[in-house]
């Protein structure tokens, strides 16, 4: 019980394990099945070979002799015996010659039974007696071993004039068979050998990149170092894990980075304002605050920072939220239409604090896509916000929506404001990123806007695109699938 619980831990503990035992248990049973036959085949052959000798033997003792044996003189019986010890020696086995009655008339070899006694009853015997030749195997009493008999009726003037009886003691077949064996276990034992050492080799070869790929893991989920790459060197299944892997590391390393650029930038930008906070603070302090004019301007200063500081931090929250997949209903019915309308209605005291035209195109028409309607409303709010804001007085926005094929709808709006130069277009939605660089951080946005507004267009399976001319204005594009699960109307 002992060993065999042994044997399975050993086994369960690793694929190479498990590998090389399988060989062994397959190679042992192959070898078994084979050996067992091939020695069987063999046995029964040599036997077969034997007993055809032995039968030309006594048929050609018997024609010797048939003479001699009808004569029964005891000149006869001495040639009979001397026929038989010849033919006895000659061959390697014993020979025994009965009459017809079943009296021994001469034996020659080891067994050397006494003359004249009657082995009629002896089962070989009876049977020749009775005119069949007939072949035994039996153990002799006499020897106490196993022999193999043949026995001959010898017929005379159509009668059974006696039996010629030939005897092999097995025991010399038996060994010879047992050397063959013996033989062919070490051949066995040999051959077995080299093939647990080839699949040694072959298991520690196929598991080698699994056991690597294993402690890489085991590093990477303890220290988070993910520095190594496994190395591939193998174009199979496990050549193809391995470079999944890879991926998945390379994949893992960016995420990483990307994370903590993030992490860099918001630090950075919540440090701006808040920096400047102190000073107006500090500035009050030291004497500021009894200036009511100071005061007042310094309030007004106080309350712009910390609006701008809520608005990153909201922003921040917002990003932060649609990364890490957010747990709400994405796949409401959303009347676009609606969504639009309200969005510019949002917006509109800003557009009319700058004089700038607003005007809303789009028709109740209601086309319906799947989604969430307040996601989609902020983002098109976020577009909104920049048409405002980098917009000069008495410019003008435009709003639009219009069916693009039959199962998509896009949105646009179009601004004549400042535009966006060609070497900004491709930054525009990463994150943090601003065009002008001079604008004040503390009055501008917080340059998250348009990276929220894309994770939430990608998140209805759309796409946000621009298009600008520096000074001329820029149109956002926001292209959806329809809701084919509503009938459009
Ligand atoms: N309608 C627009 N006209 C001109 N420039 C724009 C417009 N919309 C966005 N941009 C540019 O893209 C940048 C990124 O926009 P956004 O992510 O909303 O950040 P923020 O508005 O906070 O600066 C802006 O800083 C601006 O330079
Ligand atoms: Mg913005």
């Amino acid at each position: 019980m002992f060993r065999l619980s042994y044997i399975y831990k050993w086994v369960s503990r690793s694929l190479a394990n498990q590998l090389l035992f399988t060989y062994l248990l397959v190679l042992t049973i192959a070898l078994l099945i084979v050996s067992v036959s091939a020695l069987s085949t063999i046995k029964t052959e040599s036997i077969t070979d034997l007993r055809n000798a032995l039968e030309v033997e006594a048929m050609n003792l018997g024609l010797e002799i048939d003479n001699d044996l009808r004569l029964d003189s005891p000149a006869a019986r001495k040639r009979i015996k001397a026929a038989a010890n010849r033919r006895a020696e000659k061959g390697g086995v014993t020979i025994t010659v009965v009459d017809d009655e079943g009296h021994i008339l001469a034996d020659s070899g080891i067994r050397q039974q006494p003359e004249g006694e009657n082995i009629a009853n002896q089962p070989e015997i009876t049977e020749a007696l009775a005119g069949i030749a007939s072949i035994c195997t039996r153990s002799s009493a006499r020897t106490n071993s196993e022999w193999l008999f043949v026995a001959y009726p010898i017929r005379a003037a159509g009668q059974t004039a006696g039996v010629i009886r030939l005897g092999l003691p097995l025991n010399q077949l038996n060994q010879r068979l047992n050397k063959d064996l013996m033989t062919f276990l070490e051949f066995i034992f040999g051959t077995g050998i080299i093939t647990v050492l080839i699949s040694l080799w072959l298991a520690r070869k196929v598991t080698r990149p699994i056991s690597e790929m294993s402690a890489m893991s085991k590093a990477i989920a303890h220290s988070g170092d993910m520095s190594v790459f496994v190395p591939v060197r193998r174009q199979d299944e496990i050549g193809e894990l391995g470079l999944s892997f890879n991926q998945m590391i390379g994949r893992l390393r960016e995420q990483e980075r990307l994370r903590q650029e993030f992490i860099a930038n918001a630090s950075h930008e919540l440090k701006t304002p808040t920096m400047a906070i102190g000073s107006v603070v500090e500035a009050l302090q030291s004497g500021a605050v009894d200036d009511p004019e100071l005061r007042v301007q310094f309030l007004g200063s106080l309350e712009k920072l910390v609006d701008r500081q809520s608005r990153l931090i909201q922003d921040l929250l917002d990003i932060t939220r649609l990364d890490g997949g957010l747990e709400e209903d994405w796949n409401e019915v959303v009347n676009l239409v609606d969504v639009i309308n309200d969005a510019v209605e949002e917006i509109r005291p800003q557009a009319e604090k700058k004089q700038i035209e607003l005007s809303n195109l789009s028709d109740g028409n209601g086309l319906s896509v799947a989604g969430n309607p307040s996601q989609l409303q902020r983002a098109l709010v976020n577009l909104l916000t920049n048409a405002v804001n980098y917009t000069p007085s008495s410019g003008k926005i435009d709003v639009s929506v219009e069916m693009v094929g039959d199962d998509q709808v896009e949105v646009r709006i179009s601004d004549t404001g400042v535009g966006i130069e060609l070497a900004d277009l491709p930054h525009i939605f990463d994150r943090f990123y601003r065009a002008d660089k001079a604008r004040t951080r503390v009055g501008g946005g917080t340059g998250l806007g348009l990276a929220i507004t894309r994770e939430i267009i990608a998140r209805h399976q759309g796409v946000v695109s621009v298009e600008s001319e520096v000074a001329k204005g820029s149109t956002f594009r926001v292209r959806l699938p329809l809701n084919t699960n509503v009938e459009q109307e």
